[in-house]
């Protein structure tokens, strides 16, 4: 297919393997990253997606520090190598977006609407990741690598401390981005009968 977004997904990889070679500035990197939540849907346009994003010794200070060191003590002491490579392979990119959803946006919500109150939290869910897909995607077509982390709520406490982040903001997700310092690993596709039925 040559659809122009269908090549845009197709870019879209995890990638562990990241450096600090952005080849935007950060400026740029920053302003695209805004852009793609902002353009992002959310349930009844509440736009309960949030994100903080930190570049350079504020990305490494989240996984060197923070991540690595509450991790630490979780961690069977002989496996933690493996864990101690992980964050610091991570620590190793340009940056990272930490992403959250408003939680104070989920409940004025539930009040306006009581008959979808059940729903706000699992819509503001999808809402979140449309976001990350959104920023994932625009990320990989100027040319940088990133994967999607999950260490909430383990770092929540610590993250929210370090940078003041406000208390109705829930951790959902951190996307560790930068360049791409290796080729993306193979990936497979479950058989076509088994997901997508066509009916005319
Ligand atoms: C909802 C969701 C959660 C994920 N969580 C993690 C995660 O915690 N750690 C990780 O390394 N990758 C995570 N991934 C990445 C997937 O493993 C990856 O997208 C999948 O293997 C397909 O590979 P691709 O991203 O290269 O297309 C997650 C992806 C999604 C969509």
């Amino acid at each position: 297919m040559s659809h122009h977004a269908i090549a845009l997904f197709t870019a879209r990889r995890t990638q562990y393997a990241l450096g600090k070679n952005l080849p935007l500035p950060e400026a740029d990197v920053d302003a695209l990253i805004r852009q793609a939540i902002r353009l992002a849907p959310s349930s009844f346009n509440s736009q309960s997606s949030r994100a903080v994003i930190l570049f350079g010794a504020a990305s490494e200070k989240l996984w060197k520090n923070i991540t690595k060191e509450t991790l630490r003590p979780m961690v069977p002491a002989d496996a933690f190598a493996s864990t101690d490579a992980k964050m610091d392979s991570f620590a190793a990119g340009a940056g990272t977006v930490l992403f959250y959803e408003d939680q104070d946006t989920l409940k004025e919500l539930q009040q306006k609407f009581p008959l979808y109150a059940d729903n706000f939290p699992i819509f503001s869910e999808h809402s979140a990741g449309m976001a990350q897909f959104a920023v994932w995607t625009a990320l990989a077509e100027a040319g940088i690598g990133a994967s999607l982390q999950h260490y909430a709520p383990l770092i929540d406490a610590e993250v929210s401390r370090t940078w003041d982040i406000p208390v109705a903001w829930k951790l959902r997700a951190q996307m560790p981005f930068g360049s791409n310092e290796k080729p993306f690993a193979e990936k497979t596709f479950i058989a076509d009968e088994a997901r997508f039925k066509t009916i005319r």
